[in-house]
């Protein structure tokens, strides 16, 4: 039975007394993976069986599972969390960190772990606590644990399983950091085809249409990145969906997913959504083209994912930004500030939510580049920078070229949909204001 599990997550092991764990643990995992109770037990009271520091060991053992999944590091933790209010508290560490948390049960049959047991220089009980322990665990549904939280459940219910198991692990999707580049991140282009095409003249780039599709060549062999919100508002949002789906096919490019491709995603579902914020100009435009193309459509926004690591982990691009503790992890906290920003529930007295401002605090060691809120120039604030320069409201459509960190843009043909306000500078992060302050409402709507 192959396991496959993120590189990144906590493996909650599930079993009696005997079942194996600590033999599984050692087995497929490196030792500093592996938080078991017991080791806090011996660390405490110098013996593994000292049931007496049993509080104190798993406050620890808290402790270490943050602060390593802080720093990103899959855990194993070795206990017999037969309990579900025990795995409870592993399943909102992991969540604090966006780490995902898998189950894995060691069912093991009743009369091997008593074996086992009785044959333990370094257990002193019996058959008696097996079959506590084995009765709790008979309770422990894999179904309930996946509304428990975990994210992937794994039962090996005989020896045999447990000795064929393999554990693989799989990098998350957003982890691209051998890509090493040069890049050039293109920002929110909002079906502002003409001034695409423009700027992937003026980045040195050769599109072609061989066999009905497009592809892009760099002679410098770059590769272009596309920060999310290609459609609405805009003249032909479907050619610039066409063309990025066919260089992301094609052409190596990449493309995260915007706020503005979620809404789009929901209507091709047949969700009920209002057609505002210029998505009605691109259904328009969709319902020109074929059925296939709008299925094409609707499953590549399915698959698109919320932010790159790139480059070794010094470059991470997300639609809206993304802050240092969420880069490389995947929740849905993580995925709903990639595409929406930081906001934290609140609303101004125009009813629009109210941001925090990540950006003017940021200290990661990571390139943080990002689109979403449109702006009159493409700044750099703290190894971060915006580079949705409004195209659509008349503005430019600005990329980065990276590692270079040089901005190419174009002038906006017209002013395609009218803003909202007047695009306007960001404030600087001397000041303590939240970021709403001359952010132009347009994309703030869109929540
Ligand atoms: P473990 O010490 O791995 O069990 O194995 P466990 O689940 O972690 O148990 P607790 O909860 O900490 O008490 C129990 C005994 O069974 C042997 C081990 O060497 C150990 O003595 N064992 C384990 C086997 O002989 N074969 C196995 O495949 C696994
Ligand atoms: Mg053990």
């Amino acid at each position: 039975m192959k396991l496959l599990i993120p590189d990144f997550c906590v493996v909650v092991l599930i079993g009696a007394t005997g079942a194996g764990k600590s033999t599984f643990a050692a087995r497929h995992f490196l030792p500093t993976e592996v938080l078991s109770s017991d080791n806090f037990r011996a660390m405490l009271a110098s013996d593994a069986n000292e049931q007496s520091v049993t509080a104190e060991a798993f406050e620890l053992l808290h402790q270490v599972l943050g602060g390593r999944l802080a720093a990103r590091r899959l855990c194993v933790v070795d206990a017999t969390n037969l309990k579900s209010q025990d795995r409870a508290h592993f399943v909102q560490i992991a969540r604090r960190y966006h780490a995902l948390p898998v189950a894995l049960v060691l069912d093991t049959p009743e009369a091997v772990c008593i074996a086992r047991t009785e044959a333990r220089p370094d257990r002193s009980f019996g058959a008696s606590v097996v079959r506590s322990h084995r009765r709790e665990l008979l309770r422990t549904d894999p179904k309930r644990l996946k509304t428990e939280g975990f994210r992937r459940v794994f039962v090996l219910d005989s020896v045999g399983d447990l000795d064929a198991a393999v554990v693989e692990r799989e990098p998350l999707w957003n982890d691209r950091r051998q890509a090493r580049g040069p890049f050039d991140i293109v920002g929110d282009v909002h079906g502002c085809f003409a001034e695409l095409r423009a700027l992937l003249d003026k980045l040195g780039y050769v599109v072609s249409e061989p066999d009905g599709h497009y592809e892009v060549v760099h002679p410098a062999g770059r590769r272009l990145i596309f920060l999310g919100d290609l459609v609405d508002r805009g003249p032909q949002s479907d050619e610039v969906l066409r063309f990025v789906m066919d260089v992301v096919e094609h052409s190596g490019a990449l493309n995260i997913i915007g706020n503005h491709e979620v809404k789009l995603g929901k209507v091709l579902d047949g969700r009920k959504v209002v057609l505002k914020h210029g998505l009605d100009r691109t259904v328009e435009q969709l319902e020109r083209t074929s059925e296939a193309f709008r299925d094409r459509v609707r499953d590549y926004l399915r698959d698109l994912i919320s932010h790159y690591v790139l480059d070794g982990g010094d470059l991470v691009v997300a639609h809206a930004g993304l802050k240092a503790s969420m880069h490389g992890r995947d929740s849905a906290a993580v995925r709903s500030f990639c595409i929406y920003g930081e906001t934290n529930g609140e609303v101004d007295e125009l009813g629009l939510p109210i941001r925090g401002d990540w950006a003017n605090r940021y200290q990661g060691r990571a390139t943080v580049v990002y689109g979403h809120t449109p702006m009159l120039e493409a700044e750099w604030f703290n190894n971060t920078i915006c580079v949705d320069t409004g195209c659509v409201f008349g503005g430019k459509l600005t990329a980065l070229r990276y590692p270079e960190r040089t901005l190419v843009q174009v002038d906006a043909q017209k002013v395609w949909f009218e803003p909202p306000r007047p695009l306007e500078r960001r404030p600087r992060p001397d000041s303590d204001r939240l970021a709403l302050d001359g952010l132009i409402g347009a994309s703030l709507e869109n929540h």
